[in-house]
């Protein structure tokens, strides 16, 4: 049975706004909250939104907690490929979040089970109440590849050959690529209290189809979102299909 319920935006931007909107309302509500966070084209526009929202508003973030699903392993902060990069640019640099309640997976750690071990400790510590999510052509959420373990922490991953191809457009070369990441785990994912799962464009149509099957197999990694109560899909038309 299918629990998700979809937002049928029709355009980037309409999509964006859905959910910056639903992200507001709820930091709105509550001056402690803790909110997971996803790199990549899909939610760039949904930052601007939020972050010009947050600022409008003169919203105060001082108990807010941050935690993005991956990074690559052996970029540093200063890599503009990072994730850690990323963040910076897209939202944290418009943004007044106290730096230490920010928390990005540290893909340069000398000791990477460590990381991976403290971060999910962190994460049960605290707790997550809002996880935004992109996917990957294959149905991948963060870097858990198909195949993943449905009871997977966070963890040190491979990423696929068809993972590199797609991201080596924001690479020089696809030699430049890392191979390796650390990322949330499925299991991680799904102690969320909600879920804002966001897929747009027509290259995406084939990964909102593999989800709205409704088959739950870890073939298919977004699929484990079945099994989760609270998970909002926002889609724009391309990725419909319309
Ligand atoms: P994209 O990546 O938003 O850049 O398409 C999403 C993903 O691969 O998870």
């Amino acid at each position: 049975m299918t629990k998700f319920k979809e937002i049928k935006a029709n355009t980037y931007e309409d999509m964006s706004n859905e959910a910056a909107t639903i992200i507001f309302d709820a930091l709105k509500e509550s001056k402690q909250f803790s909110l997971g966070l996803a790199t990549g084209s899909t939610p760039e526009g949904m930052y601007d939104a939020l972050a010009k929202k947050i600022n409008e508003a003169n919203l105060d973030l001082s108990e807010l907690t941050t935690f993005n699903l991956d990074e690559y392993v052996g970029l540093d902060e200063s890599n503009d490929q990072s994730y850690h990069y990323f963040m910076e640019q897209h939202f944290f640099s418009k943004l007044d979040i106290p730096q230490e309640n920010i928390h990005i997976l540290d893909g340069v750690a000398e000791d990477l089970q460590k990381e991976v071990e403290d971060y999910e400790a962190l994460i049960d510590e605290v707790g997550i109440d809002i996880q935004v999510l992109g996917i990957g052509r294959n149905g991948h959420i963060a870097f858990n590849e198909p195949g993943t373990d449905f009871n997977s922490l966070t963890h040190k991953v491979q990423l696929t050959d068809e993972t590199i191809e797609d991201n080596s457009r924001f690479f020089e070369s696809i030699d430049d690529v890392p191979t390796e990441a650390v990322s949330m785990g499925l299991q991680t994912i799904m102690k969320a209290k909600t879920i804002i799962l966001l897929i747009s464009g027509d290259n995406k149509k084939n990964a909102r189809d593999l989800f709205i099957s409704g088959e739950v197999t870890e073939d298919i990694p977004v699929s484990i979102l079945h099994n989760h109560d609270n998970v909002i899909l926002i889609t724009d038309s391309a990725a419909r299909g319309e």
